[in-house]
């Protein structure tokens, strides 16, 4: 399957999450020391809040073991193994573009710039899996405020870190790198949108995208780019990865939508992680109250 890109697989070449977890159980429940050394480190001073309360959390070992990183490989099992070397520091982020001061934040910057918030969304994936998450971060509209965006600003711009070196998978994934992704100025600045530092209280594994990715909570998992080192705030619509490698499928917004199908996949149900039985998908993945201002008068069909 190489040269392809699986993220345009039929669903059905894909081991299915529940057949891949409980494979994981059964063997890890045959090792006598835990599969993985927790090589982690717990963030401190983290404020709870109210997002997601009642929502079973999806288990920590879905979570970090069953990702997309394309730079690190296509299959689900790949980022897990192959991410674990990547250096994330020292680690810097350019904020820049149409801005009044444009900046380099160290990661340690970030890390002190707003108070680290806890906050359960649920995280859905155009592949038709969904998860509930305990991320770590904060508004990302708080980082962007520190450049100040000048008033050509009206899209921002994100880039992924990209070291071929470091990810030699990346050269069968199929699409182009430095992974893009970009929203809408007033997207972007919108208080459920995270910049994530961690999940389950400690620092982000490097397999979710370390040390600094972006959650847009009412959006496909794939506008969540990971490992940024770049963003740029843009007069016009940038362009994104998976936009760019296929049109048809993939939009600029990208808003969880159960009336919008994908051309080979429906939207209109989802598997939680866990479940058996699938679940109708929510407009703006249930976040619609908070979001669907930002869309008013748009065709979402159109505007996919
Ligand atoms: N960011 C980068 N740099 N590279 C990627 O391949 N995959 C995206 C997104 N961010 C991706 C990325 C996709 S397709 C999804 S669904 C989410 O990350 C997955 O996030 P998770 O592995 O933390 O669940």
């Amino acid at each position: 399957m190489r040269g392809r890109n699986p993220f345009s697989l039929p669903w059905s070449m894909v081991t299915p999450k529940h057949v891949y977890l409980s494979r994981r159980r059964v063997l890890a429940s045959l090792l006598p020391i835990p599969a993985v050394a927790a090589a982690t480190q717990r963030l401190e001073g983290i404020r709870k809040t109210g997002y997601g309360q009642g929502e079973k959390l999806t288990p920590y070992e879905a979570v970090t073991g069953y990702n997309n990183f394309y730079e690190f490989g296509t299959g689900k099992e790949d980022p897990a193994r192959n991410a674990k070397n990547l250096r994330t520091r020292p680690w810097t982020v350019r904020v820049e573009g149409e801005v009044l001061k444009p900046r380099t934040f160290d990661i340690d910057e970030v890390l002190k710039l707003a108070p680290l918030e806890e906050r359960i969304y649920r995280h859905r994936c155009v592949e038709g899996w969904s998860m509930v998450v305990p991320w770590i971060g904060f508004p990302l509209a708080e980082l962007l405020k520190k450049a100040e965006p000048n008033s050509n600003a009206r899209f921002v711009a994100f880039e992924s870190f990209y070291d071929p070196r470091q990810m030699p998978q990346a050269a069968w994934a199929g699409i182009p790198f430095p992974y893009m992704e970009g929203l809408r100025l007033d997207e972007a600045m919108h208080p459920l949108t995270l910049l994530v530092v961690g999940l389950y209280g400690e620092i982000l594994p490097n397999q979710n995208g370390a040390p600094l990715r972006l959650i847009v909570p009412w959006k496909y998992g794939f506008k969540g780019i990971k490992s940024i080192v770049r963003i740029r705030l843009v007069k016009n619509q940038p362009p994104t990865t998976w936009n760019l490698a296929n049109p048809r499928e993939y939009g600029f917004y990208s808003n969880v939508n159960p009336q919008v199908d994908h051309p080979r996949w429906s939207q209109a149900k989802e598997r939680r992680i866990g479940e058996l039985f699938k679940r109708d998908t929510l407009l703006f993945n249930g976040y619609g109250n908070e979001v669907a201002h930002l869309y008013e008068g748009m065709d979402l069909r159109k505007y996919y």
